[in-house]
């Protein structure tokens, strides 16, 4: 594992993860805590004022201070009062990983749950991008964690034009996404050409978000914006699916190459607008 970072020493960050508290995220905030220089504030995003508070205090016991913010990606309120607080406080923002996900289980019906995940992991995704995307100073870097299953070739290709075709844009992927909720509520999912796991449409729905984004900002910014794939970590919400969680990742081990994308060197052209995993890009359609 590559375990380098290319982050410049000199120019302090603002940074935010959201979902901050545990999982991968707060062993994001934790590496970003580590390698951004000298007079850096890392945003620790939870939805949970007390679950923030103690993944603040553990981060302390190890030295590392993080700032706690609140933040309910369901809740468009709470997204845009944290984004005008951070432009209060700041000016604007150099990193945002858009990491806070919903966790679906193997023991429920897809049907009763899609919802509620759909809501947080792409809508939210998108809320997080219309209140962050326009405080993102040059040089900045956002990433939205997503996965290998976010591809298109995870579909089938008569599903492929919802996510990416000329022109599109997040409301498509809003409508996109609120169409495969109602089809899999009403069990006519499959007959409709989705896959039975209802991650997959998700993720393929993240990554077009990132995508859109990164193609809707103006030329001349020195902005990147990516979706990343941590691969399989070691969390609460990856365990129920998997039998052997011997390849997995620690927290911390994937957090790595995450943050390597999300501080990317000023004047990196690209990975931009890309699915990432690894720190290599994987082909949206292969
Ligand atoms: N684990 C894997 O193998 C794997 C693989 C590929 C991609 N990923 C992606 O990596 C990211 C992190 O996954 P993880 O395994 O670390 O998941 P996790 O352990 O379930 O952590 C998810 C985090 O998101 C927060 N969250 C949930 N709903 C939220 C909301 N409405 N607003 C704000 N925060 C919310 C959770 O807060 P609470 O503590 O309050 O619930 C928690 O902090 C996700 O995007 C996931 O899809 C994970």
């Amino acid at each position: 594992m590559n375990n380098e970072t290319t982050v410049d020493r000199e120019v302090p960050r603002i940074a935010l993860v959201t979902g901050g508290n545990q999982g991968l995220g707060l062993a994001l905030v934790r590496r970003l805590c580590q390698h951004l220089p000298e007079g850096s504030t890392v945003y620790l995003g939870a939805r949970n004022l007390e679950r923030g508070r103690g993944a603040v205090a553990e981060l302390a016991t190890e030295g590392l201070r993080s700032r706690l913010i609140v933040i309910d990606v369901t809740d468009g309120t709470s997204v845009r009062d944290a984004a005008a607080a951070i432009r209060e406080r700041h000016g604007g923002i150099d990193i945002v990983i858009s990491n806070a996900a919903a966790r679906i289980s193997p023991d429920r019906d897809n049907a009763a749950q899609v919802r509620g995940f759909v809501d947080t992991n792409n809508r939210g995704a998108i809320r997080m991008i219309e209140a962050f995307g326009p405080l993102l100073r040059d040089g900045a870097r956002f990433v939205l964690v997503a996965s290998f299953f976010g591809t298109l070739t995870q579909l089938d290709p008569t599903l492929w034009d919802r996510f990416e075709r000329p022109g599109i844009t997040l409301a498509d992927i809003e409508r996109t996404m609120d169409e495969y909720v109602t089809a899999v509520e009403a069990d006519k999912a499959t007959s409709d050409g989705w896959p039975d796991w209802i991650n997959i449409p998700s993720k393929v729905g993240q990554v077009a978000a990132a995508r859109i984004m990164a193609r809707a900002l103006p030329s001349g910014r020195d902005i990147l914006v990516n979706a990343a794939c941590p691969g399989l970590v070691d969390t609460d919400a990856s365990r129920p699916w998997f039998d052997n969680m011997a390849e997995a990742l620690s927290p911390d081990d994937a957090a790595i190459d995450v943050v390597w994308l999300a501080t990317l060197p000023t004047g990196t052209t690209e990975p931009h607008g890309e699915l990432v995993q690894y720190r290599k890009v994987i082909p949206f359609r292969r």
